[in-house]
């Protein structure tokens, strides 16, 4: 009997990441490949990695120095590493993990299950990465950034009631601290009709959620036979699917938030009114050296905006704390910026100098590592009292959730119900925990919330005599 096919894949980085794993597995499923979460009894190893921050490489490439002695002694095991880390390092990762049999970019992943195959027949290493921004015509760099995206596999889902899709690839935005335009390449829209059969074909697989997924979402455009589709324009179209009751999209480029999609947001009802808008800093010095193309005050423009179209809007942001030339008083201003802005939640970064980006070329690196530790966790310490703040004022609400199944603490102590505590999302994306039944999972139901923390809220199942208690406390 033929060997059972057993792949380990392991993922860390953004939801394009997510997205790309989910692919590769489900065209690995087609050639007969089961999961394993044990990389000794895996036939295949592959690793999706990530070039964004310094500390997610070393992640990786710890992982992988773990794996050299399963190599000596397996040595038929493929070990492969997959996404940003291997357009950006390429053949590089020979130097430190020889035993690495697969180099694959994310723009080539199409080709894992051949060269797996190719492996396997003894064809030795291989390599398959996209061009460098600089290594061809712009057709051709574009060409070979194409990901595949057709093929879902609800099973690698967190939940199998929602899930991704990908609307646009790429990035031209060029901020000088990041490294995601060299290893994902131009910014390319996906054809809205691709989208849309997507979209619907998820639908009829269950899926009530898509998020719409762009390193600059709302810069989205597809330009065909003269007509011109924007984010809103798709948003109008998914709309329409039956069995689709939420839409979501990240990541927002402040610059692109125009009032036709905010608008759209707003009459949609489908649309969760959730909108996550990196701000990166508060001080125009400081965004001026990141060439984000914004100032602040355009940044408070837009906000204004947001609350004015949407006033129930939940924004949130990213920050990089430590930039080059950083002083304590351009964080002040951040601190500000968040004061201000009342962020549902902001996910905080210290500046990582990525070889190959223009800051690493220009700008010294020069805020020490204990300034930028000291900023981010005031910074977060700001951030988490506001979260607390905005949730704490939701307690007595009623609210629909849609709910993704029991929440991590049901599933680390092993719970198995009929009683369990069950984990979902409202509309505009807060985390919600409940006493339910394994059997909402999936569903829409009304809870009302009676406690909150910075990052969660409690809520218990709407019942008649629930509601009755809320009207007697009010
Ligand atoms: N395309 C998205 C996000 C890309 S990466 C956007 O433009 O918002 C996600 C976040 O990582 C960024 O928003 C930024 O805050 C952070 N980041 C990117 N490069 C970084 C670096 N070199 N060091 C630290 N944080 C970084
Ligand atoms: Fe990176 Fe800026 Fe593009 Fe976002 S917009 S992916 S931060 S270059
Ligand atoms: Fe990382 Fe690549 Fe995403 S660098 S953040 S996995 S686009």
């Amino acid at each position: 009997m033929a060997e059972k096919k057993l792949l380990y894949i392991e993922t860390v980085g953004c939801q394009m990441n997510m997205l790309d794993s989910e692919l590769v597995v489900a065209s690995l499923r087609q050639q007969g490949y089961d999961l394993t979460d044990a990389p000794e009894s895996a036939t295949t190893i592959l690793f999706n990695t990530c070039s964004v921050r310094q500390h997610a490489e070393d992640k990786i490439y710890s992982a992988l120095g773990k794996l050299r002695r399963l190599k000596q002694s397996y040595p038929d095991k493929v070990i492969g590493v997959m996404g940003c880390m291997a357009q950006k390092d390429q053949r590089r990762i020979f130097d430190r993990a020889p035993y690495v049999d697969l180099i694959v970019g994310p723009g080539q992943l199409h080709q894992v299950p051949e060269l797996i195959e190719r492996v396997q027949g003894g064809a030795g290493r291989q390599v398959e990465v996209s061009l460098d921004r600089t290594a061809g015509s712009l057709e051709q760099i574009k060409r070979s950034h194409e990901s595949f995206d057709p093929l879902r596999d609800p099973s690698m889902r967190p939940s199998p009631w929602q899930a991704y899709v990908r609307i646009q690839i790429g990035c031209d935005k060029f901020c000088t601290y990041c490294i995601v335009p060299m290893v994902r390449g131009p910014e390319q829209g996906r054809p809205p009709e691709q989208i849309v059969a997507e979209a619907r074909a998820l639908a009829d697989q269950g899926c009530r959620e898509i998020t719409l997924l762009g390193q600059t979402v709302n810069s989205y455009r597809y330009r065909e036979n003269g007509k011109s589709t924007r984010l809103s324009d798709l948003l109008l179209q998914l709309h329409e699917i039956p069995g689709i009751d939420r839409l979501k999209f990240v990541t927002n480029y402040p610059k692109d938030m125009t009032d036709d999609l905010l608008r759209a947001v707003r009459d949609l009802p489908k649309c969760s009114p959730y909108l996550h808008v990196p701000a990166q800093s508060g001080s125009n010095r400081m965004l001026a050296a990141m060439k984000r193309g914004y100032t602040v005050e355009e940044y408070r423009e837009m906000m204004q905006r947001i609350r004015a179209t949407i006033p129930d809007a939940a924004v949130s942001s990213d920050f990089i704390v430590g930039f080059s030339g950083e002083t304590e008083d351009d964080f002040r201003q951040t601190v500000e910026l968040v004061e201000e802005c009342r962020f549902k939640n902001s996910f905080i970064f210290k500046y990582s100098e990525r070889p190959g980006t223009k800051g690493a070329e220009m700008l010294p690196d020069d805020v020490s590592d204990d300034n930028k530790r000291r900023r981010n966790n005031e910074l977060l310490a700001v951030q988490n009292r506001i979260s607390a703040e905005l949730n704490e004022a939701m307690v007595g609400e009623e609210v629909e959730i849609l709910v993704e199944g029991p929440s991590k603490a049901a599933r680390d102590r092993g719970d198995a119900g009929p009683v369990l505590q069950m984990t979902g999302r409202t509309h505009c994306d807060r985390i919600v925990v409940y006493d339910g039944n394994i059997r909402q999972a999936g569903q829409l139901v009304q809870v009302v919330i009676y406690d909150a923390h910075s990052h969660t809220l409690f809520g218990e199942i709407v019942t008649s005599e629930v509601r009755h208690d809320l009207h007697s406390i009010s």
